[in-house]
């Protein structure tokens, strides 16, 4: 039997530079789509794949997340005075069992595999997921669940993959695939940006992770990669020269890069329309826009 994943670390500690000036009091992790922050898709998606604890990576300035999953007494309180069961409801996705959650600084910008390295001593011997919460992803059965049935079958370490186009290659972890399966790659290497011209394919890593133990020790000794960063792709590539596999798994769902405007964009209007409170006064909306637009032209 293999050990089931119940851990998975956030990797939250980034600035948000691409947002400000937005970020320089709200951390990236709590801008909506819609109506609920990225952070919450990230937290539901990780339970809906059976994630018992969560642990966050964070720095200064992200308090915001702290008290985002906290109670909030007074407005709780408030709410029950008018009756308002209805948006109480809405507010227990917010709480976590005592204990469930906890957070870790990370105290320089170092890179995400430095990231994920602080959370070690809080993760045992034993496999976990990463979730990048700037990686949104509509899908009918949640990403990660995916992961979790497909390591189940397989064991190792599995991560999401996708191909991109070509000339957005050098944005990725790039995968160097051994044997293709369909939804399963086996992968021979990884590459994180690689420069242009450089890269072993167009199947890019999407920030889901399912990674074993010895990934977490890889990182004790990583030097600095890509960019001048210590790189969490490095410390998993490490692993197909341990000669322990590694597999890319293409999702089903649709990807939304949460981290760049563009991205976010269409996610929020993605997600708008497929809420029915909203659907369709957005949808005649976008249509006349599109129209005028048409024909300012
Ligand atoms: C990170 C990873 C990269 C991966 C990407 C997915 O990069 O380092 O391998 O392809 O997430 O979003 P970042 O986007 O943080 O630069």
């Amino acid at each position: 039997m293999r050990k089931k994943v119940t851990k998975a670390i956030f990797p939250v500690a980034g600035l948000g530079t691409r947002f400000l000036p937005a970020t320089k009091s709200v951390p990236k992790e709590i801008m909506t789509l819609v109506d609920r922050p990225l952070i919450q898709y990230a937290i539901d998606e990780a339970r809906a794949a059976g994630i018992k604890e969560f642990i966050f990576v964070t720095s200064r300035g992200k308090g915001a997340l702290e008290d985002y999953f906290d109670h909030a007494p007074t407005l709780e309180a408030e709410l029950r005075k008018k009756g308002k069961d209805d948006l109480l409801e809405i507010l227990k996705d917010t709480n976590m069992d005592s204990g469930a959650i906890a957070y870790i600084r990370q105290h320089k910008a170092m890179g995400l595999g430095h990231a994920v390295w602080c959370a070690r001593r809080l993760m045992g011997n034993e496999p976990f997921a990463v979730i990048l919460p700037d990686d949104v992803i509509a899908a009918e059965k949640p990403c990660l669940q995916q992961m979790v049935e497909a390591y189940e079958e397989t064991g190792g370490n599995v991560v999401a993959a996708m191909e991109v186009p070509p000339e957005k290659t050098s944005s990725y972890g790039i995968l160097d695939v051994k044997e293709d399966m369909g939804s399963m790659v086996s992968v021979k290497g990884m590459v994180e940006k690689p420069a242009k011209g450089t890269e072993p394919s167009n199947l890019a890593v999407i920030g889901r992770y399912i990674l074993t133990q010895h990934v977490m020790n890889n990182l004790n000794k990583m030097k600095v990669g890509a960019g001048g960063e210590i790189q969490l792709t490095d410390a998993i590539a490490q692993e197909i020269e341990n000669e322990r596999p590694v597999y890319g798994f293409r999702f089903r769902g649709q990807r939304f890069d949460c981290g760049s405007k563009a991205g976010f964009l269409q996610a929020t209007v993605s997600f708008a329309l497929a809420r029915p409170d909203l659907r369709d006064e957005f949808a005649a909306f976008l249509t006349s826009v599109t129209a005028e637009q048409k024909a300012a032209q």
